[in-house]
């Protein structure tokens, strides 16, 4: 079985549930706590043993390629100031020689459709996406459990979490087999079911291992829920011949493509950091106290 080496981010979305903020910064660099939202998905790559981050970019979004680039007159300030807590920081951010790739959608046309244009970089191999508005709270890591699932088991495995009935028309939803603990066969999926029709509570959650297969079927290029090139669409024509399972993985998921899931993003992680927590705390109860 080929290992999961490469993870595709697709950041060429628009956006526009966190407008006005993201017509001229890229949603995936708004921040969270002190660091841009993309940081902590790339750190969940990397620990999780990906060798290999092809982002697909659209218009607007050179802010993402410069993010993983040095910023010499601040990194010559900084060594100039003596922070360098705060420069090792930076560098220890930046890519290797060739551990990045970046490849333009040129039209935001759908999750299915960007993944697609990966396809060129990921060759034939299993791979990752990793939706990176979505910060998942984990460790391991939610793409390190996904990993280690599918070292054991193969095929395509698509991590889930459980949410509220209210909840499950927001979202692509598993249609649930055979369950041995987090681990579901999958026998369908739907993207957004109208409410009271969800075939379960399990959402699809933004990782996924795919195999390389998907490319063939995301070639046909038909629009679905939207009127956009769904990727889940294409898992479903792939399910035909390929295992899938959802994997309902450990830990909190941050939808921070939405201006409420990134507010509580950025309470629930300033709250947890040892070196901000206890002043985030205080200035929370403050607010709430009026
Ligand atoms: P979303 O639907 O959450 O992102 O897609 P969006 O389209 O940017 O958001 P809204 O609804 O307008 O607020 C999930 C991820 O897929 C990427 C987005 O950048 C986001 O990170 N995406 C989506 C693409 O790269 N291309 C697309 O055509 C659509």
């Amino acid at each position: 079985m080929k290992p999961v080496r490469k993870a595709v981010l697709p950041v060429a979305g628009l956006g526009t549930r966190v407008l006005p903020g993201t017509k001229t910064v890229p949603k995936e660099l708004l921040n969270v706590v002190d660091r841009p939202i993309l940081s902590y998905i790339v750190a969940e790559a990397r620990a999780a043993g990906i060798e290999h981050i092809v982002f697909v970019t659209g218009r607007g979004k050179q802010a993402i390629e410069d993010y993983f680039d040095h910023q010499v007159e601040l990194e010559a300030q900084l060594k100039a100031k003596g922070k360098t807590d705060v420069l090792d920081a930076l560098l220890a951010e930046l890519p290797r020689p060739g551990e990045m790739s970046f490849v333009r959608q040129m039209a935001p046309l759908g999750l299915g459709h960007a993944v697609w244009c990966a396809r060129d970089i990921i060759g034939d191999e299993p791979f990752a996406v990793m939706l990176p508005d979505v910060i998942v709270d984990a460790a391991p890591g939610a793409l390190k459990q996904l990993i280690e699932v599918h070292d054991r088991i193969g095929g395509n495995v698509i991590g889930v979490e459980a949410v509220p009935d209210s909840e499950t028309h927001k979202y692509g939803v598993v249609a649930p087999g055979e369950r041995d603990g987090r681990l579901v066969q999958m026998t369908g999926m739907v993207e957004k079911p109208p409410q009271g029709s969800a075939p379960s509570n399990l959402s699809i959650a933004g990782r996924y291992i795919l195999q390389p297969e998907i490319f063939a079927a995301l070639a046909a290029q038909e629009k679905g829920a939207g009127g956009e090139i769904q990727l889940t669409d294409a898992m479903v024509r792939l399910m035909a011949g390929q295992p899938f399972h959802a994997y309902e993985y450990e830990g909190v998921t941050h939808d921070c493509g939405d201006k409420i899931g990134l507010l509580k993003a950025n309470v629930a992680l300033a709250l947890k950091r040892p070196d901000l927590g206890p002043a985030a705390r205080a200035a929370v109860e403050a607010i709430l106290a009026g």
